[in-house]
Formats: structure tokens, sequence, C-alpha cells
């Protein structure tokens, strides 16, 4: 993963042990996390994500406020060449295409920096801002898994969307 990236409002870093307390603040959010089923984030799961090794998460921060914002997740998916791709925000910041254009900032890396085949993200058909975003980034839904995450605060089957985009069709996109 490359430790710096940078478009017109902010910066990607990757996540480090410093972003521990914002990131805990954010994720403390029962809102935020009603879609992760790893949900409670404790302190402990929070240090093992700022302290991961290969980190997986870039930090999402406002070059004008100099402010963390959130966090990408970027790593790679079973097959070579491939990378998952997610999101998360603060609440405060939602709606103002910053997610979006850190998701693109990081599109325009896998691409045409490492040499990615194709990109992925999942989320879950009810949460309306996360397939915008994938819909924004021109990925293509490729198939919707019925009752394949199970939620084990809820005790109950989830369904996931998985888009993708190939590498021939951002290139023919841009
Ligand atoms: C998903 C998430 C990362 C989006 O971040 P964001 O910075 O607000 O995203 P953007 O502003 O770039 O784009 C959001 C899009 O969703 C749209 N949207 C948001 N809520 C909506 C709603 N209720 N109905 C319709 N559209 C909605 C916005 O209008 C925008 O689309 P537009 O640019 O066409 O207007 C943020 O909501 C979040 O952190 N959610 C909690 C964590 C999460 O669920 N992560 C994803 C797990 S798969």
């Amino acid at each position: 993963m490359n430790n710096y990236l940078e478009s017109e409002r902010i910066i990607l870093r990757i996540l480090t042990s410093e972003d521990f307390t914002p990131l805990f603040n954010i994720l403390s959010d029962e809102e935020t996390v009603k879609y992760f089923v790893d949900r409670p984030f404790t302190e402990e799961k929070i240090k093992t994500m700022v302290n991961k090794v290969p980190q997986e998460h870039y930090a999402i921060v406002l070059k004008k406020e100099k402010l963390m914002v959130g966090y990408l997740d970027f790593y790679p998916w079973f097959m070579r060449d491939t990378y998952d791709i997610g999101w998360t925000i603060d609440k405060s910041y939602r709606n103002l295409g910053i997610v979006t254009e850190a998701a693109t900032l990081l599109m325009i890396y896998a691409f045409e920096v490492l040499g990615t085949h194709r990109l992925v993200a999942t989320c879950q058909p009810e949460n309306i801002p996360s397939n915008r975003i994938c819909k924004k980034l021109n990925m293509r839904l490729e198939g919707t898994f019925k009752k394949c995450i199970y939620d084990p605060n809820e005790d109950n089957w989830l369904d996931e969307n998985l888009y993708a985009i190939l590498k021939e069709e951002y290139e023919n996109e841009n």
C-alpha cells in the first residue's frame, strides 16, 4: 500500500495507532455500525485494527480541518490482483461526497499504480448510501448473496450485494 494519497479535499494515509481515539469515537456510534456484523467495536478490536500489519485501512483526513473523519478498507481478496474496498465516515461528515472522493482516489491508485485486475465491494441491500457509492464509482452489481452473513447480534442471516469493476471497465470509463 502506498502510504499517502491526496485529492482536492482529502488525504488518504495508512491508519496508525494515533488514530485510535477518533476511530473509537466513530465506531462507538450505534447507527454507524448497524450494518457491521462484528459490532460492537471494543477498544481491543480498534487496537487490532490500527496496529494491523500489513495495514488494511486508510485514514480519511480532511485537508483543511486536519481531521481524521473516517477510513477506507483496502485488502487483497482471494484471487491475485483483486482487492476489496470498503468505507466508513463519521456521521457528522456524511452526504458531502467525501467517501466517494476518497474511494475514487483509491480506485485510481489501485488500477493505475498497483495494476489491479478487479476491485470488489460488498454491502447489504438495505444500506442505501453504500450501494449508492458503488454505483457512483461505476461498479457493477454482480449479484445478491442470499442469507450469506450471520449477524450474532440479531441471531439473523443477512443478504449481501456484491459489486465489482474490472480494469478494462475502469479504463473505458476514464
Ligand atoms: C456509507 C457511507 C460511508 C457513505 O459516506 P458519505 O461520505 O456520506 O458518501 P457520499 O456523500 O460520497 O455518497 C453518499 C450517497 O448516498 C446518498 N444517500 C445517502 N442517504 C440516502 C438515502 N437515505 N436515500 C437515498 N440516497 C441516500 C447521498 O445522497 C449520496 O449520493 P449522491 O451523491 O448521488 O447524492 C456512510 O453513510 C457511512 O459511514 N455509513 C456507516 C458505515 C457503513 O455502513 N459503511 C458501509 C458498510 S458496507
